[in-house]
């Protein structure tokens, strides 16, 4: 039988981390009340998506470029500003990259709502701003989702009833979860399946703001390989006439 009361000078090397950014961004409280009236009016009547369990996406209301409202433009160019500098600090050389912000919508769940587990196929770099929450978790964790436990060994080892490993471990993590308050920023790749647990205050209106990014080639180089070239280069297909 194998004793580990001594441990053995055995070295764990964690490898190839996912790099999500957070920071906790200052609101002006009279900037967050203003904002938070005007979401409140954009959504209109509609109040889910259409299933009543789910939240209300302006996306899929028509209300996705929020940065171009002029009570957002200054939380989209602070937004804008630490993606430049997420993108920095994961090894992007910016001066092959421009950077596009795509759309940028708001996201408000009641009780009982949630959004499900999905990905954004659309962008390259996602962010998600809160205007509401206490930190608690009681209107809707963000959960960051790991396609498989990294350490499993073999995907799908460690699933189904019984499975060997041991919940919560730190190596085999299978989701991150972030509490929502005023103020926090969450940058993460568009690719990371994410969902939001249900609004479980009957007080509450979760209220949070989502920003969707690409990188492509700058003008003036052209494209690398698998960047594409900047918009401004591509050239639209008419369809023919039938
Ligand atoms: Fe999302």
């Amino acid at each position: 039988m194998l004793e580990f009361l001594c441990p053995l000078p055995v070295e764990i090397h964690s490898l190839f981390p996912t790099v999500v950014a957070t920071e906790r961004m200052a609101m002006d409280p009279l900037t967050l009340a203003r904002q938070l009236q005007t979401l409140l009016g954009l959504q209109g009547e509609a109040i889910n998506n259409p299933d009543a369990g789910c939240a209300w996406t302006g996306d899929l209301h028509g209300v996705w470029q929020l940065h171009q409202h002029h009570d957002f433009q200054s939380l989209a160019d602070e937004v804008i500003a630490r993606v430049w500098m997420y993108l920095e600090r994961t090894g992007f050389d910016l001066d092959q990259i421009a950077l596009h912000l795509q759309r940028c919508w708001p996201v408000l769940s009641t009780a009982g709502q949630v959004v499900g587990r999905h990905h954004h196929p659309n962008a390259h770099v996602s962010a998600v701003v809160y205007l509401s929450g206490d930190g608690e978790g009681r209107e809707g964790s963000l959960c960051l989702h790991a396609k498989h436990q990294l350490n499993e060994l073999v995907p799908g080892l460690a699933v189904g009833f019984g499975g060997p490993i041991q919940d919560h471990h730190p190596l085999n993590q299978r989701v991150w979860t972030f509490n929502p308050e005023p103020g926090l920023l969450v940058i993460f790749p568009s690719r990371l399946d994410h969902s939001v647990a249900e609004n479980q205050d009957e007080e509450s209106v979760r209220v949070s703001i989502s920003f969707d990014f690409v990188l492509t080639a700058q003008a003036s180089r052209g494209p690398a390989e698998y960047v594409s070239p900047h918009p401004d280069q591509w050239h639209q297909c008419q369809r023919p006439l039938s």
